[in-house]
């Protein structure tokens, strides 16, 4: 979709200065069902004019200003014409560029504040009251006014929270409207992109896969294309929305590896295959995976097993299909713009994305990436206007390795069957009493460690079941989820005498950090 003859939209381009939080400014514009990319602070002039944006947006960044070297927003965006917003950092590089000075305070504000609104200004037409609470997070702030700028809010601390210049549509805020802490946030947001840019909201569903199919045609034409479904929700996006752009031109290959969730290989193909007619070669690999799993017990040795056997199975069914000249792959956005990131006074560093299968060799196909634009939870709404069932969309994450990192020590036939058959009932359970959506994971563990249960008449030696359920926005910290005790009650019990081999369920109640939420 980010090629040339893209239909043209109402777009807001952001500029990162490098803040934690400049995906998040974009997703709350999308969420207003406008178009929003982010590019580094340095792109090249006539990529910034070839997107023809209706406003631009300086985003905040872990530097300072006063310092020789730190970042500055490129000329052409004071050379446009059109509203420019500098949030944090970035009010802070438009002061200086404007003639202004921004000083090191003698103490750093965190977190909440109040800010006084003291011109009427478009940007805070709208906010419920005058004094709107914010959160601030900065070290420095501006101190002297660039010409022709004036104060339009300030706080307790910070007299300058708030900037406008008085002829042109260029302003600033200290705060961050994007995060959630800012509860009038979007408000500001919206008269910003809505009023001042004139932005029209054009950017839902069925318009990005009315988008997406066009420009998939035009690019392919009548070419084969393949494509590695893994069942998760970016390969099955991907996979919909091709089916419906070209068809029969479409390949998938999935390969199952046995190390899916109980009865997810049938579903998989019941879903894309049967019911929305993707064309799908199914390998069965179980086999092969087991033979190369045996007597494999370190969690590296076992990743590096089943992503290796992945590679070979690939490679053998894509030489098969000789005649594809594309790969589709499901890039997401974070992908993009992580590998796009600039490191201050270095080179663009480029990361490679995770999800690139390999190839064999004498093959040379393009790639093509249908959702490179699309943050997780727009792909997510996509699938379900594409026909894929609400279940599959909004599950949980699933590793690539699969339950191999989920049976700890040696990934036997026996211990994925107790595994399935175990988590299958946990998952059950937290759909029925209503927590599968309210925790971000959960699955079951095994752990083949023997401790003894009175069943009947009879002491059993058997294995155990670790239940971990998590809260997490980003899955880089996580809490355990306190599910109730009646519900983790039911889970035991069921599996102890539903699963055989087990007799003992705990529930682990580690948080991320230092735990992991896998166990491997
Ligand atoms: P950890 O265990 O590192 O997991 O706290 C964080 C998130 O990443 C998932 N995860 C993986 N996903 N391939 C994947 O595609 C992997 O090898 C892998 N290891 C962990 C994990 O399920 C959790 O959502």
């Amino acid at each position: 979709m980010s090629d040339k003859n893209q239909l043209h939209r109402d777009n807001i381009l952001i500029l990162d200065f490098g803040s934690q939080y400049t995906q998040l400014i974009a997703r709350r514009i999308r969420d207003m069902g406008v178009f929003s990319e982010i590019k580094p602070y340095d792109c090249d002039p006539e990529t910034i004019k070839a997107l023809r944006p209706k406003g631009i947006i300086l985003s905040g960044g872990p530097e300072s200003v006063t310092e020789t070297g730190s970042p500055r927003a490129p000329l052409i965006v004071f050379e446009l014409g059109i509203p420019v917003l500098g949030i944090c950092y970035g009010m802070q590089t438009m002061v200086e560029q404007q003639g202004g000075k921004v000083g090191t305070m003698s103490h750093r504000e965190f977190g909440p504040a109040t800010v006084n609104v003291l011109e009427e200004h478009d940007l805070f037409a709208g906010v419920s009251q005058e004094v709107i609470d914010v959160w601030m997070s900065h070290g420095d702030s501006v101190v002297t006014m660039p010409p022709d700028y004036y104060i339009l809010a300030s706080t307790k601390t910070c007299p300058i929270a708030a900037i406008a210049h008085r002829t042109k549509p260029w302003m600033g805020l200290q705060f961050h409207p994007e995060v959630s802490h800012t509860p009038e946030g979007e408000q500001l947001l919206q008269q910003f992109v809505k009023v001042i840019c004139g932005c029209e909201s054009m950017w839902v569903p069925e318009r990005i896969i009315e988008e997406s199919i066009q420009s998939v045609r035009e690019k392919v034409g009548t070419d084969k294309v393949i494509l590695a479904l893994s069942g998760g929700v970016d390969s099955s996006v991907v996979a919909a929305l091709l089916q419906k752009a070209i068809g029969a031109q479409l390949t998938c290959v999935f390969v199952d590896t046995g190390l899916l969730r109980l009865n997810e290989g049938d579903e998989v193909m019941r879903v894309m295959q049967a019911h929305l007619g993707v064309n799908i070669i199914r390998v069965n690999a179980r086999d092969r995976y087991f033979a190369a799993l045996k007597g494999v017990v370190d969690p590296e040795a076992k990743r590096k097993a089943i992503g290796g056997l992945f590679i070979e199975i690939f490679e053998e069914e894509a030489a098969k299909l000789m005649d594809a000249k594309w790969l589709a792959q499901g890039t997401i956005y974070p992908d993009v713009v992580e590998s796009a990131k600039t490191v201050q006074g270095k080179a663009h560093v480029i990361k490679s994305h995770h999800n690139v299968g390999g190839l064999p060799a004498d093959m040379t196909l393009k790639l093509i990436e249908p959702i490179r634009d699309l943050f997780k939870d727009e792909v997510r709404r996509l699938g379900v206007v594409l026909g894929l069932p609400y279940e599959r969309v909004y599950c949980h994450p699933f590793p690539g390795p699969g339950l191999g990192v989920r049976v700890l020590g040696e990934v036997t036939p026996e211990a994925v069957a107790t595994l399935q058959k175990a988590d299958a009932i946990f998952m059950e359970e937290l759909r029925l009493h209503g927590w599968y959506d309210k925790t971000a994971q959960a699955f079951a563990v095994y752990i083949p460690q023997k401790s003894v249960a009175v069943m009947g008449d009879a002491r059993v030696y058997a294995d155990v079941i670790a239940l971990r359920a998590v809260e997490s926005i980003d899955y880089m910290t996580a809490q355990w989820a306190r599910l109730p005790y009646d519900l983790l009650d039911k889970v035991s019990s069921r599996i102890v005498n539903e699963v055989k081999n087990i007799s003992r369920v705990t529930y682990d109640i580690s948080s991320k950090p230092p735990a992991t939420i896998e166990w491997e």
